[in-house]
């Protein structure tokens, strides 16, 4: 059964934890779509994991669409959102409800993601008024790593945990579906949780949110860039790829790939009329 906003809010009332994890490629979200994750994050963390960049800084709204456009033709039940890049929305509403429309009309995605709480509620406000479902992230928000000073768990001083409460009170007001907690201590994101109706997806927010969601290529263990403390690995991946990669390379050294099997044949006669 296909995910919507509605079931999001459903699965909270009831007390059902949401499943989410980012993907950033058709055959990957096939993949989560059929093992009934039920939201797929297209997260500008494609920046670090499939770009390389340091940041998710240069991503661009042209990067969204063409990997938002492919996850969503491989997500038929899971939920998918596309987040919006640094400077698609910061600058105006105008600004964040045309980058909003493009990115939903171009990729076929459910809904958009943006990151900041009380600051962008004009324009959660006006991307939800033009039927825009917008999924809000606060805690960490990487867009602000220059700001913050580095990558830090928020919220741990009464000033920032009563902002934390406040923002994620405030986004729910603007009409924001759920909301994403970065990097928040385990308590706090409980608080904050039992504070607002909409489901909060938690990324190193502990247990107590109404969803979870990770990095697919942090849980598989394939990105070694950096390993943060929330992240467990379910299944190592990258060294299942990295022993597979250099197999291949050996069997294509000592000719024992390709085989027989791989091979496509031609008539002898064909071949005896060649000059
Ligand atoms: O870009 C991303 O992957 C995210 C999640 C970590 C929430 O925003
Ligand atoms: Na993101």
């Amino acid at each position: 059964m296909k995910n919507t906003v509605t079931t999001f809010q459903a699965m909270k009332d009831k007390g059902e934890k949401i499943s989410m994890l980012t993907a950033y490629d058709y055959s990957t979200a096939k993949l989560e779509d059929a093992a009934g994750i039920n939201g797929i994050l297209v997260g500008d963390s494609l920046g670090n994991v499939v770009l390389g960049y340091d940041t998710t800084i240069p991503v661009t709204v042209e990067d969204m669409i063409h990997h938002g456009a492919a996850v969503a033709r491989g997500a038929k039940n899971s939920l998918v959102v596309v987040d919006m890049p640094f400077l698609s929305y910061q600058t105006s509403v105008y600004d964040a409800v045309v980058n909003a429309g493009k990115i939903m009309k171009e990729t076929q995605c459910d809904c958009v993601k943006l990151e900041g709480g009380k600051s962008v509620c004009p324009q959660i406000k006006a991307i939800t008024d033009a039927s825009i479902p917008v999924m809000a992230h606060i805690g960490l928000t990487p867009q602000s790593v220059n700001a913050f000073g580095g990558f830090k768990v928020q919220g741990k001083t009464l000033e920032a945990a009563q902002q934390l409460i406040e923002d994620a009170k405030a986004v729910e007001e603007a009409g924001a579906f759920a909301v994403v907690l970065e990097c928040v201590p385990e308590k706090l994101a409980r608080k904050v949780t039992e504070a607002i109706h909409i489901p909060t997806i938690g990324i190193g927010a502990g247990a107590g949110c109404d969803g979870q969601i990770l990095v697919y290529a942090d849980m598989l263990s394939m990105f070694s860039d950096f390993s943060p403390k929330f992240v467990r690995s379910f299944a190592n991946v990258g060294e299942i790829m990295s022993q597979a990669f250099k197999d291949y390379d050996a069997a294509v050294k000592d000719s024992s790939f390709p085989a027989q099997e791989h091979t496509f044949k031609i008539d002898e006669e064909v071949l005896d009329k060649l000059y």
